[in-house]
């Protein structure tokens, strides 16, 4: 997709990979439509778009409540008519444990990461069917979706559940013959956002956010299906879909914690 004068929702920019993404996207005379729950932070991200040359609207609210997400995609096709790209990118990822984890905090997570996801997802499906030119719909997903990784169960299961559904999705608008949809997934590895702070969790690899948003806006060029990044922990992760269990259950245990 070229990715100028585009139309461009990112959910969860108030921070780490959405503020990086967007300010990457302002650079490219876009129109942002950025959304989050911390109003203070989203209207500086505005202001950084806008100084770029971009313009900004912001929606505050929370992308677990289904009447929000349906409010900010019919008000972006109030006021331009149609969306050329989402970027759905809210999550958490608290480090979690299956042998302690709680019912609750299991479907927090499941909440904020498929829930809100989906909650974006249905309307702007619905509304880009009706458009006639050639449209997006990303999901921030993670290197974590393509097996179980120790002390990451609670997060794995989400986007997990996130790529397998979109991974449908691109096939069954392939099946009905639907060719001006895109989907794809992004599979960052590490990324230095706070998010990822003092999480106990080994990162291999890490990169910076503004990295993280070249290789997001690589993946958005190409469409490939499936970006996957960096290359340190992405070949990794490729490989890791094709070897024996046992052999991969070793190597992820490797660097998990010895006591829960
Ligand atoms: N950092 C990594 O290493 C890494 C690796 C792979 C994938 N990812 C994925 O990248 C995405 C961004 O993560 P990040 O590391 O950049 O963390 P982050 O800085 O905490 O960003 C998360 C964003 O999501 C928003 N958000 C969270 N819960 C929300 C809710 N209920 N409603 C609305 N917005 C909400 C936050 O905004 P508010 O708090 O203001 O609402 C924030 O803007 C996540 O999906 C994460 O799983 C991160």
């Amino acid at each position: 997709m070229e990715i100028k004068g585009k139309i461009i929702l990112i959910t969860g920019a108030s921070s780490g990979i959405g503020h990086a993404t967007a300010v990457a996207l302002s650079k490219l005379n876009n129109k942002l439509i950025i959304t989050a729950r911390r109003a203070e932070l989203l209207e500086q991200v505005a202001e950084e778009v806008r100084a770029n040359g971009s313009t900004c609207d912001t929606f505050v609210g929370d992308a677990t409540d289904e009447a929000h997400a349906e409010e900010v995609v019919s008000a972006i096709v109030e006021r331009y008519g149609c969306v050329d790209l989402a970027i759905l990118n809210v999550g958490i990822g608290p480090p979690s444990n299956t042998l302690t984890a709680t019912a609750e905090t299991i479907k927090f997570c499941m909440r904020t990461n498929y829930d809100s996801m989906i909650n974006f997802y249905c309307p702007l499906m619905r509304q880009m069917k009706t458009q006639d030119t050639h449209c997006m719909i990303t999901h921030m997903n993670s290197q974590a979706s393509f097996f179980g990784i120790p002390m990451q169960g609670d997060y794995t299961a989400t986007k997990g559940a996130a790529r397998l559904f979109l991974e449908t999705a691109r096939m069954e608008l392939k099946h009905f013959g639907i060719k001006h949809i895109a989907i794809q997934t992004i599979h960052p590895g590490f990324v230095d956002t706070l998010a990822c702070k003092d999480d106990g969790i080994p990162e291999m690899g890490i990169i910076s956010e503004e990295k993280s948003a070249d290789y997001v806006l690589k993946g958005l060029r190409s469409e490939v299906r499936e970006n996957i990044f960096p290359a340190s922990t992405g070949w990794g992760t490729r490989l890791g879909r094709f070897i024996p269990n046992g052999i991969l259950t070793k190597i992820l245990l490797g660097s998990a914690a010895k006591e829960y």
